[in-house]
């Protein structure tokens, strides 16, 4: 299953609180969290393309460190995940994309690999985790309901999709000027097409607060 990923490194990492964007921290050996999500998909031949999207003060080391690598191309993304997957889905050249977070450089071979089987059949999937806590629906500060806690799940990426279909969702989401908090919701509200899930683990986190820097 050849696919390109749209890797997203555009944000500014401002709860991370460091004087750097987060992806650019370096965590062990000395490799950043852009260089350990990069190169799980560098190590597979079947990832064509790698659209890596950044942000406009990063461009000069973006471009110095990954500029020269076969199958990265570089993009500037824009104000919001949302704009900066949108930006990137333009130069994609595969049939099949997965949008990943560069903020979570724990992603697994083995996991990749089951959403690349997931795309075999299916349209659209995405890595998810079962949720340990209860959640709660809130509104103006009481609770409202529990939802079940077997139907409750957390979205992590890599989101996969059909290219021409997820193009099709981001277009729509533009005219409409509607935001997302992921890229399967889109899918969600322009489409019927059903999203599988493929189960992650914990480890995949989201390089997001201090305290997920790992000591
Ligand atoms: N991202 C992006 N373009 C943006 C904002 C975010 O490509 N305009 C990327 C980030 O680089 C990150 C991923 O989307 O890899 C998930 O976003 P998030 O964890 O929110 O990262 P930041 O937006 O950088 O962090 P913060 O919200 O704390 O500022
Ligand atoms: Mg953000």
């Amino acid at each position: 299953m050849n696919y390109s990923v749209c890797l997203l490194a555009a944000g500014k990492g401002t709860r991370m609180k460091l004087p750097y964007n987060k992806v650019l921290h370096r965590l062990k050996k000395n490799k950043t969290v852009l260089d350990m999500s990069l190169s799980i998909f560098l190590r597979d031949s079947e990832c064509k393309q790698v659209v890596l999207m950044y942000a406009k003060e990063d461009e000069s080391y973006m471009i110095e460190r990954y500029g020269k690598i076969h199958r990265v191309e570089l993009h500037e993304g824009g104000m919001t995940r949302q704009e900066s997957a949108g930006i990137g889905l333009h130069f994609v050249n595969q049939d099949y994309v997965m949008i990943h977070d560069a903020a979570r450089p724990f992603v697994t071979k083995e996991q990749i690999d089951s959403l690349k089987v997931a795309l075999e059949t299916e349209d659209a999937c995405l890595l998810m985790i079962p949720s340990v806590d209860t959640i709660k629906i809130v509104k103006d500060g009481y609770v409202e309901t529990t939802p079940l806690r077997q139907h409750v799940y957390n979205a992590q990426t890599p989101q996969c999709f059909k290219t021409s279909l997820i193009k099709k969702c981001y277009e729509k989401s533009l005219l409409e000027g509607r935001q997302a908090t992921d890229d399967a919701q889109l899918v969600e509200w322009y489409t019927d097409v059903p999203i599988k899930v493929v189960l992650g683990d914990l480890n995949n986190k989201k390089i997001t607060l201090p305290q997920d820097i790992p000591a």
